[in-house]
C-alpha cells in the first residue's frame, strides 16, 4: 500500500512547502535578522549543513548571508529537495548549493566536517532529537557552531490582544470588528494545544544543546508583529496557514464557528483572511546559537 501513503506524503509535502515559501517571503526581514546574528558569531564559514532544509529558505538565506560558503541542504523528503534546488537556482545560488536526501533519525551517511550547522524549524519534528544534538556535534569541526530555530508559538493572525510594543492594534483591531474572527482564532489553539503539547512543536532545545556536549550556549528571541496585506502573499499566507489547521479544529468546532471559520478561509467575502483589513502576524523565533568544542 505504499501508493496512497506516498500520495499523502507527497501531497502534505506540498502544502508544507506553500506554507514555508509564504512563510519566507512574509518573515524576510526576520529570517535576515537571524542571519545577521549568526554571522555575528561565525566568520566566513565554508561548509554549512542547513539541517531539515525544506524548501530551501535557509539555506538561500545563507548563502545570500555568507558568499563564499558551499551549502549542504539535508531533508528526508525527495520533493522538498527538488524545491530546495530550484529556489538555490532562482537565487542565483545553485553552484553552492547541494543536497543530500537522508533520515536523521537513522544513519547519518558521511557528511564530511561543516563550520555551521542550521536546523530549523526541523527538530521538534524528529523521534530522537537528542541523538541528533549528538551527531551534529560530530559533523561540526572543532570550534563550529549550532544554530537551532523553533517557532516560539504558533502564529496569529486575528487575536492576540496587545502588540508586543505594549500598544493596541492601531485602526479596527480583529477584537474590535465584532464579528467573532478573534475570538474563534483563539479557540482554534485552545482546541489544538488540547491535541498536542505545545512543548512538542516549541520545544526548549538548551539542555539537549548542552547535553550533547556544546559550549557558550546563547537564547535569543525574535518577535514578529507585522500588519499583513489581505490581498497579497499576507492574506494567503494566513489563508493556507488556517486552511491547514481545517481537519483538526473544524471537528471540534460549534455550528456557527464552523459557518465562521468557512468564511474566513474562503477566496472571497466580506470575512474572508483575503479581504479583511484587520490581519496582522504575530509570532516568533527562538533560536539557539552553541560551539563545538
Ligand atoms: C517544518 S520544515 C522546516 C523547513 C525549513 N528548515 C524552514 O525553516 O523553512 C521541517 C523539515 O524537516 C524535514 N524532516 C523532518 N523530520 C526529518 C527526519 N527525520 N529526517 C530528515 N528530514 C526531516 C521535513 O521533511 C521538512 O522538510
Amino acid at each position: 500500500m505504499t501508493a496512497p501513503h506516498s500520495h499523502t506524503h507527497a501531497h502534505d509535502d506540498a502544502s508544507i512547502a506553500e506554507i514555508l515559501d509564504l512563510d519566507a517571503v512574509v518573515l524576510t526581514s526576520t529570517l535576515g535578522d537571524i542571519t545577521t546574528w549568526v554571522g555575528e558569531r561565525v566568520r566566513s564559514p565554508q561548509r554549512i549543513l542547513d539541517v531539515g532544509a525544506g524548501s530551501g529558505a535557509g539555506t538561500v538565506a545563507l548563502a545570500e548571508r555568507f558568499p563564499t560558503a558551499q551549502l549542504l541542504a539535508a531533508d528526508r523528503s525527495a520533493g522538498m529537495l527538488d524545491r530546495v534546488r530550484g529556489a538555490a537556482a532562482a537565487a542565483g545560488v545553485a553552484g553552492r548549493v547541494s543536497t543530500v536526501r537522508m533520515d536523521f533519525d537513522g544513519a547519518w551517511p558521511e557528511l564530511g566536517a561543516v563550520d555551521l550547522a542550521w536546523a530549523s524549524a526541523s527538530l521538534h519534528e524528529l523521534a530522537d532529537a537528542a541523538r541528533a544534538f549528538g551527531v551534529l556535534a560530530g559533523v561540526l569541526s572543532p570550534g563550529g557552531l549550532l544554530v537551532v530555530v523553533e517557532m516560539d508559538g504558533p502564529p496569529r493572525f486575528l487575536s492576540g490582544g496587545e502588540s508586543t510594543n505594549g500598544s493596541t492594534n492601531a485602526g479596527t483591531s480583529a477584537a474590535e470588528s465584532g464579528d467573532g474572527a478573534a475570538e474563534l482564532e483563539a479557540h482554534i489553539h485552545e482546541l489544538l494545544a488540547e491535541k498536542r503539547s505545545p512543548a512538542h512543536d516549541h520545544p526548549d532545545w538548551s539542555d539537549g544543546i548542552e547535553r550533547a556536549g556544546f559550549t557558550r550556549i546563547e537564547k535569543a528571541s525574535f518577535v514578529v508583529d507585522l500588519p499583513l496585506e489581505p490581498d497579497a502573499v499576507g492574506g494567503r499566507y494566513a489563508q493556507a496557514y488556517l486552511r491547514r489547521l481545517a481537519p483538526v479544529a473544524v471537528p471540534r468546532m460549534t455550528a456557527s464557528e464552523r459557518a465562521l471559520f468557512e468564511q474566513l478561509i474562503a477566496d472571497d467575502g466580506p470575512l474572508s483572511l483575503r479581504r479583511r483589513g484587520d490581519l496582522r502576524l504575530r509570532t516568533g523565533r527562538t533560536v539557539w546559537a552553541a560551539r563545538r568544542p
